[in-house]
């Protein structure tokens, strides 16, 4: 195990109990975190991989996951009632990872947003993002699967080469190594911390808009069918986005897409 992550379980003991899983290599943490929710569910379940050979990203894109730089981290949840509606678990995660990396890293203050909806930037660079999947029983959402990638101690140049957009880590903009293992602790009970605001959809969008650069911004929204380009306006209590059609003139309402920023 690298040496940045061997202090994971000793980090974790002060949060409340959770089963946690480490491995070396993996096809995708959100997989595994999956495969072991449907085996059995006591508490919540951290999986956590050095390496991912199949890494996921959001809209079926491959997720880089190179070995022994990188955050990849899977936590399953059960939520049931307490959720009003799921699309906020990656509204809340996103505030939570901002605000670890926040008090981690102090030279994000002023750089680090979150992209609509879930996507964490320096600038406008991409370091990191959220892909968080539902495991349903009887036709309902039993399980939350929140996947976290996030670009720490990779070199910029290696992503780049890798990816279409413009990508960063933590230590390409600080010129600083960082220790996977008490940023990957302080997500988690960051996240566990709070978890009574998923029935609190006003307070969730009001951290999140805090954080966010989209709001306000010109965009472009790029769905499977079409894509168009306004303004966004707002977010509604569901995280989903409010969008003025610059053509049409219309509010239009977004659950899935991607957004580009137009300068
Ligand atoms: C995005 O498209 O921005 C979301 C990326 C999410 C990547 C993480 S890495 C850990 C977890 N396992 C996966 O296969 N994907 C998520």
């Amino acid at each position: 195990m690298p040496k940045d992550l061997q202090s994971l379980e000793h980090y974790l003991e002060e949060i409340e109990p959770i089963d946690t899983y480490i491995y070396e290599e993996v096809n995708s943490t959100n997989s595994i975190a999956s495969e072991l929710a449907r085996e059995a569910f006591k508490r919540p379940i951290l999986v956590v991989a050095n390496k991912q050979t199949a890494g996921r990203g959001r809209m079926g894109r491959h997720w880089y996951s190179p070995a022994n730089s990188n955050i990849y981290m899977s936590l399953v949840l059960k939520l049931n009632a307490m959720v009003l509606y799921p699309e906020l678990i990656t509204l809340y995660s996103a505030v939570c990872v901002w605000q670890v990396i926040g008090e981690t890293v102090k030279e994000s203050l002023g750089h680090l947003w979150i992209k609509w909806p879930n996507d964490l930037y320096w600038e406008d660079k991409k370091l990191g993002g959220i892909l968080t999947e539902s495991l349903y029983s009887a036709g309902k959402p039993e399980f939350f699967v929140i996947g976290i990638g996030l670009n720490v101690n990779s070199d910029k140049e290696e992503i780049q080469r890798q990816t279409d957009l413009v990508w960063t880590s933590l230590r390409a903009e600080t010129a600083r190594d960082y220790k996977r293992d008490s940023l990957i602790a302080g997500i988690t009970g960051t996240i566990l911390k709070d978890l009574y605001l998923l029935s609190e959809p006003d307070r969730i969008t009001k951290m999140w808009k805090e954080r966010t650069r989209t709001i306000g911004a010109r965009v472009k929204v790029i769905t499977g069918n079409y894509e168009f380009e306004g303004l966004a306006e707002d977010i509604d209590s569901k995280g989903h986005l409010i969008v003025r059609d610059a053509f049409s003139g219309d509010r239009v309402t977004i659950s899935t897409a991607d957004i580009v920023h137009i300068r």
